[in-house]
């Protein structure tokens, strides 16, 4: 049973620059939210009710969207929020210096206490919410799970990386993780796409974990020595994620989200179709 959910959410979003430089990019709008409530929302939907958000220095804007509003006339998607901050617990707790992701999650170890967690990445957006499938995972296979997703080979240089052996459907049983290889150190093009189930174990190999790539602390380091200790899982998420961390993947998401949109999406179509008509 996973009651608790992590998102950190105080990088510095320096590939986002300059939309990062006066606002989070956690608060970076796709179509009609900012990232971070679609994953607060994944992590509700997914059955979770008490959620840690990790921030940090000029992050103060992602607290301020949590609040309830006391706005007299509400839009469709407030009022789907405010239901939610009825019915869940959020707190926060600031990094003191981004020294990299697996530095961030260490911040999590006294809210998360000895329960399995779920790890959603504060700039990343998965539909259906992949949590969801990992928590159904984790409570058959007890052991820490890490979503993963198909990449192009020439990418894997861009990711963390597992190697592995299928175990059937869509679980693979993790036999090392890498972060950002090249091409030729890549065992897989399976790439780790931001969502986790982990255990509290987690925290001593994030003690024991050397500055990485980029001299950061890399969750994906500690995973391995997490992996040298008990059996973790890949799953194979066949959903779509959405990764806002740099503009190219964030512009790509407003468009594939817009028109998909039940409101906008009619008019985002022929909005397109007339611009390839005057580029014609
Ligand atoms: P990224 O790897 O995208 O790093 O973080 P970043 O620093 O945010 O962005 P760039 O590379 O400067 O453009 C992945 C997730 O981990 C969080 C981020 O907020 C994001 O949700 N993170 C990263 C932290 O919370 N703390 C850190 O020190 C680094």
């Amino acid at each position: 049973m996973i009651k608790k959910a992590v998102i950190p959410a105080a990088g510095y979003g320096t590939r986002m620059l300059p939309i990062t430089k006066a606002q989070p990019k956690e608060m970076v709008p796709v179509v009609h939210k900012p990232v971070i409530q679609y994953v607060v929302e994944e992590a509700y939907y997914s059955g979770i009710k008490d959620i840690l958000i990790i921030t940090g220095k000029g992050k103060r804007a992602i607290e301020d969207h949590f609040d309830r509003s006391d706005l007299p006339k509400k839009d469709r998607y407030l009022a789907e929020l405010d239901r939610i901050l009825e019915e869940i617990d959020i707190f926060f707790v600031r990094q003191k210096e981004q020294k990299g992701l697996g530095d961030a999650v260490r911040y999590a170890e006294s809210f998360v206490d000895d329960e399995p967690f779920a790890l959603l990445l504060g700039d990343t957006i998965t539909f259906p919410p992949c949590t969801k499938e990992l928590i159904h995972i984790h409570n058959k296979y007890k052991t820490p799970i890490v979503a993963v997703e198909e990449v192009p080979m020439e990418k894997v240089s861009l990711y963390g990386i597992i190697a592995c052996k299928k175990i059937g459907g869509l679980v693979y049983q993790i036999e090392d993780l890498i972060e950002k290889p090249s091409v030729d150190d890549a065992p897989t093009n399976l790439a780790i796409l931001g969502r986790y189930i982990l255990t509290p174990d987690i925290f001593d190999c994030i003690q024991e974990t050397k500055p990485g790539k980029d001299n950061e602390i890399q969750l994906t380091d500690a995973m391995k020595l997490l992996n040298n200790r008990k059996r973790m899982y890949g799953y194979l998420f066949r959903g779509k994620r959405y990764d806002i961390g740099n503009k190219l993947d964030w512009l790509k998401a407003n468009m594939e989200l817009a028109l998909k949109d039940e409101e906008i999406g009619g008019e985002i179509r022929e909005f397109i179709k007339s611009m390839e008509v005057y580029h014609d």
